[in-house]
């Protein structure tokens, strides 16, 4: 009988192995540090709001803001170094920060932001050289990777200028490699800026992805910088049509970092923070967290809004419908119930009147429907806090130019 047994075992294990190597030779193993993101990351990052001008005070202030302004307690959890952080490497190859910008090291800033509920994250670069023009991770993955889990880094932010000769997928595995090796759980966040289409290769590499180039702190405009261009907040928008299949727990679209408190008005704040919450997209914030405005902080604190980013389905909204300026964006949530908002991507205000009962919102990616025959919605104001009726009545409201209003629909007996 035990002779069976073991050669029952013995005889699935090899199914097993040979099972797995299949897996693993057919790339369909997912082999990064898994469940460290099942809804998209949220936190600080330093380069909207100080580009490369960063060291320990500011870094250790920001944490100290976000506890005190609730921030923390609303979610936000990483606190992320941005570019020019480096110093120079050390004769063996190790990375060193800046001596004047983090005198006192990363283990112990890592050891600050850990002692008050925050986690540590850190930028990196696939080519030789950052976008900054500082040490960049090419050849050095493995090297590099333990450094950073040795210092107690959470999240890595490996970003893809000079990285001529290089193929994206191989690049970004070569870090999923190190960092698995390196032992420690570190989000991996992939900035490629949408160059190769990594939502089709990234769910398996990193937990998230950059779905273009980079943002800026305007609502409706591109800003040319030359050898490359920045985008505002309609126009990063537009880009993420098509993506929202291939994102989900644990791997996300990025449409990058926040820009809410950095010179936008505050209803185009309002209506960024609600969009990118519509796309499940992480929250990084990238504002002076040590000095902002009240309205800025009740906008990166709106629980509600943030609970609708981080929805436990984790299914991306989709625009349902545009007419004009106006935009009608829906997201599925769990227990039945749903998101939406109404844009104004125009410059006078819009009376909007949506009836339920005649319109049929259907998502095809999750097969879902709000389906206003079966089940009346309770509507819940998301920015003005406020109960607005059902669905049995149709929905009227006027929406500011450049701003948004956003409801929860909560399913009966919610
Ligand atoms: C690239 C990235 C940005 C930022 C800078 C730093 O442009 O897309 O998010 O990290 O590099 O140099």
């Amino acid at each position: 009988m035990h002779a069976r047994l073991d050669a029952g075992h013995r005889f699935a294990s090899w199914i097993g192995l040979g099972l797995a190597a299949f897996l693993v030779s057919s790339g369909a193993v997912a082999q990064k540090m898994e469940g460290l993101a099942p809804t998209p990351p949220m936190g600080w990052n330093s380069w909207n709001g100080f580009g490369c001008n960063v060291d320990e005070t500011l870094i250790r202030a920001t944490v100290d803001a976000m506890v005190a302004s609730g921030m923390r307690d609303a979610g936000y959890r990483y606190v992320v170094i941005d570019d020019c952080w480096h110093g120079e490497r050390d004769e063996r190859g190790f990375l060193q920060p800046h001596t004047q910008r983090f005198p006192s090291g990363m283990k112990a800033l890592a050891d600050y932001v850990h002692a008050r509920g925050l986690k540590l994250g850190i930028y990196s670069d696939v080519g030789w050289k950052t976008c900054g023009g500082r040490p960049g991770s090419r050849g050095r993955e493995f090297q590099d990777a333990a450094t950073f889990a040795e210092w107690g880094i959470d999240y890595l932010k490996y970003d893809w200028c000079n990285s001529e000769g290089l193929a994206a997928r191989g690049a970004y595995v070569t870090m999923r490699e190190a960092l698995r090796a390196a032992g420690r759980p570190i989000v991996f966040s992939i900035c490629e800026w949408g160059e190769n289409r990594p939502w089709e290769w990234a769910p398996e590499i990193g937990h998230l992805w950059r779905t273009t180039g980079d943002i800026t702190a305007c609502f409706d405009c591109v800003v040319d910088h030359g050898t490359w261009k920045s985008s505002g907040v309609l126009q990063i928008l537009d880009k993420q049509d098509g993506l929202r299949a291939h994102a989900g727990p644990d791997h996300w679209n990025d449409p990058d970092m926040l820009e809410v408190g950095n010179g936008m008005s505050p209803g185009e704040d309002r209506a960024h923070f609600s969009l990118w919450a519509m796309l499940a997209a992480p929250l990084i914030a990238g504002n002076d967290a040590r000095s902002m405005s009240e309205e800025t902080r009740r906008i990166l604190t709106n629980r509600e809004v943030i609970a609708v980013d981080q929805d436990p389905l984790g299914i991306q909204g989709f625009r349902h419908r545009k007419s004009g300026d106006l935009e009608v964006w829906v997201r599925p949530l769990a227990e039945g119930d749903w998101a939406v908002v109404f844009l104004n991507r125009g410059r006078e205000p819009i009376d909007v009147r949506f009836d339920w009962r005649a319109e049929t919102i259907e998502d095809v990616h999750s097969h879902r429907r709000v389906d206003t025959a079966v089940a009346k919605f309770r509507l819940r104001d998301l920015w003005a806090a406020n109960e607005r009726g059902d669905t049995a009545a149709p929905f009227a409201a006027s929406v500011p130019p450049h701003d948004v209003v956003m409801l929860r629909l909560v399913a009966s007996g919610g």
